[in-house]
């Protein structure tokens, strides 16, 4: 169960990503790049859809496999709340997206292109402290048990 969260994540990080992308690079490239607005709204829900079984899989793991101890519980909490933040953030700026949808949209507002891109750098460093729990902790990892005769690893030290 635990390991469906890992398999999950990529679709939110890639989608959001790539939405915020396409919305800049029609922004900065003009109307020769007005199909990018299409790719950056479609883009953008699709992400802010699979961020919902991202946080749905996280709260899972969390469950199943408790932190070890306070400083790694409060990274997970960071992670955690930067969740929602950005599950707030590109909900309420997709909702304006597809309100405004029959508008003309060839310029997108400074303060949308503002937050997204803002939204994109949270999702950057949401993924960042996932990976940080994983690799640097060991949440989430089972290590195979180690042979009679060799030392285990050490533990990490650093935060
Ligand atoms: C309530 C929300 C969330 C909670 C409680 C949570 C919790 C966790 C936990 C406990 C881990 C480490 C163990 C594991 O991978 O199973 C983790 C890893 C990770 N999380 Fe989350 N998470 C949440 C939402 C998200 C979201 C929305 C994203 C992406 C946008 C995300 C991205 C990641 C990434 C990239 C990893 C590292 C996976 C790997 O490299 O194996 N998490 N999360």
């Amino acid at each position: 169960m635990a390991t469906l969260h890992p398999m999950l994540v990529h679709f939110p990080i890639a989608l959001l990503l790539f939405g915020v992308i396409a919305d800049l690079v029609r922004a900065v490239g003009g109307d020769r790049y007005s199909w990018c607005a299409t790719l950056g709204i479609w883009g953008t829900t699709a992400g802010l859809l699979m961020m919902l079984p991202a946080i749905g899989t996280g709260l899972l793991a969390h469950t199943f496999q408790p932190a070890p101890d306070l400083q790694v519980q409060d990274l997970i909490n960071l992670h955690e709340r930067l969740s929602y933040g950005l599950l707030i953030l590109f909900g309420v700026l997709i909702a304006w997206r597809w309100d405004a949808r029959g508008d003309d949209q060839s310029a997108m507002p400074v303060a949308y292109l503002t937050c997204a891109a803002l939204g994109a750098i949270c999702v950057i460093v949401i993924g960042a402290i996932g990976g940080r729990l994983v690799y640097r902790h060991g949440m989430g990892v089972t290590l195979p048990p180690t042979p009679p005769g060799v030392s285990a690893p050490a533990e990490s030290t650093g935060p």
